[in-house]
C-alpha cells in the first residue's frame, strides 16, 4: 500500500489512469492531472479555497442556458480560447487570415441575403459598407464561399440580447461572387460589455477589469476544400482596442471605416478587408466554439 502525500497522490492518480485506451485522451487527462496537482501545491490550496472554486464552477454550470454558454465565457476571459485559437492557426498547412474568437453570440441559420443587402432591420445611424475578396493563399478567388457575419447594433447589443432566442437581426449569410467578392451594408457596431450578470462577470469585477470588447464584426467563412475561418474585424479607434477582455484582437484584424473610391457602394464610408483561406488538411477539426443552442442540445 502506497503512503499518499501531495506528490505521491499525483503518481497514484496517473498510475490508475495508465490503461486509458485512447492515447490522445490519456495525454490530455494526464497533463490536466499533473498541472492541476502542481497548481494546488503551488498556491498551497486550502479546503475552503478548494470548495470556493467548486462553488464557482457549479455557478458557471448553472448559468448555462440554450442561449448562454458561461463556460465558454470563462475560457474567453481567462485567455484560454485565445491560446486554443493561436494553436489552431499554427496547425494549418498554410497561413490564412488570422482567426479570432467565435464568441457566444454565433447562431446557425441566419438569413441568406444577396450581396449588397443590409444586415440591419432598423438602422438609426448612417450605414457603412463592408467589402473585399475571399481568396486562397495565392490570391486566387474563392467563388461561392459561405460568409456568415454577425455583430452588435449601434447600441452595443446582439439580437439574442434584445430579441431572445428566436429573433434574428444584425446577422446574415452571404455567398461570394465568381471573383470571390463580397460586400454588404451594416451599421458600425458599438463596443460592448461581455455578459457581466453571471459568475464570470463577478470574477471579472473582482479583478478590476472593465469587461468591454472593442467594436467588431464577426465572420465565419467557409469554402469547399478550405479550412473554415473564424475571425472578426476590429475598429481601431475604439477606446478598448488594446484591452479586449477576451483577448481577441490582433493587429492584422484592425480596420477603419473611411471614404473609399473603390467601394462597390458609392457614398457610405467603407471597410475594406480581403480574407485568405488556408487549404484544409484531411480530417481537420473544426471551429473553436459553437452555436450555444447546439451545445445545450448535446
Ligand atoms: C463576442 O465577441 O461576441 C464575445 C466573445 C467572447 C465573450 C463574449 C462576447
Ligand atoms: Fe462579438
Amino acid at each position: 500500500m502506497q503512503d499518499l502525500d501531495e506528490f505521491s497522490a499525483t503518481e497514484a492518480a496517473l498510475a490508475q489512469m495508465a490503461a486509458t485506451p485512447n492515447p490522445r485522451l490519456k495525454e490530455i487527462v494526464d497533463a490536466a492531472v499533473r498541472h492541476l496537482h502542481a497548481f494546488a501545491r503551488d498556491v498551497n490550496l486550502t479546503p475552503e479555497e478548494w470548495l470556493a472554486g467548486i462553488g464557482f464552477l457549479t455557478a458557471v454550470g448553472k448559468a448555462c442556458t440554450p442561449v448562454r454558454q458561461e463556460f465558454i465565457l470563462l475560457s474567453d476571459v481567462l485567455g484560454v480560447s485565445a491560446v486554443v485559437n493561436a494553436l489552431h492557426d499554427k496547425k494549418a498547412r498554410e497561413l490564412g487570415s488570422q482567426s479570432s474568437l467565435l464568441g457566444p453570440f454565433y447562431r446557425e441559420g441566419a438569413p441568406e441575403l444577396q450581396l449588397g443587402d443590409s444586415i440591419v432591420k432598423n438602422p438609426s445611424v448612417a450605414e457603412i459598407v463592408v467589402y473585399g475578396r475571399i481568396t486562397d493563399n495565392n490570391g486566387a478567388p474563392i467563388p461561392n464561399a459561405l460568409i456568415q457575419v454577425w455583430q452588435t447594433s449601434e447600441h452595443g447589443l446582439y439580437d439574442l440580447q434584445t430579441l431572445g432566442e428566436t429573433g434574428m437581426d444584425l446577422r446574415a449569410n452571404f455567398r461570394s461572387d465568381k471573383e470571390g467578392n463580397y460586400w454588404f451594408r451594416t451599421v458600425r457596431p458599438l463596443g460592448y460589455s461581455i455578459p457581466m450578470d453571471g459568475p464570470v462577470g463577478e470574477m471579472v469585477r473582482h479583478q478590476n477589469r472593465h469587461g468591454f470588447r472593442p467594436s467588431h464584426i464577426h465572420f465565419l467563412i467557409g469554402g469547399d476544400g478550405f479550412r473554415e475561418l473564424v475571425t472578426a474585424l476590429y475598429f481601431g479607434d475604439d477606446e478598448h482596442i488594446d484591452s479586449d477582455t477576451v483577448f481577441g484582437v490582433s493587429g492584422s484584424l484592425v480596420v477603419s471605416a473611411k471614404d473609399d473610391p473603390n467601394s462597390p457602394v458609392k457614398g457610405p464610408k467603407a471597410v475594406h478587408y480581403d480574407f485568405r483561406l488556408a487549404r484544409a488538411a484531411p480530417g481537420e477539426s473544426g471551429r473553436v466554439g459553437a452555436d450555444p443552442t447546439k451545445l445545450a442540445a448535446e
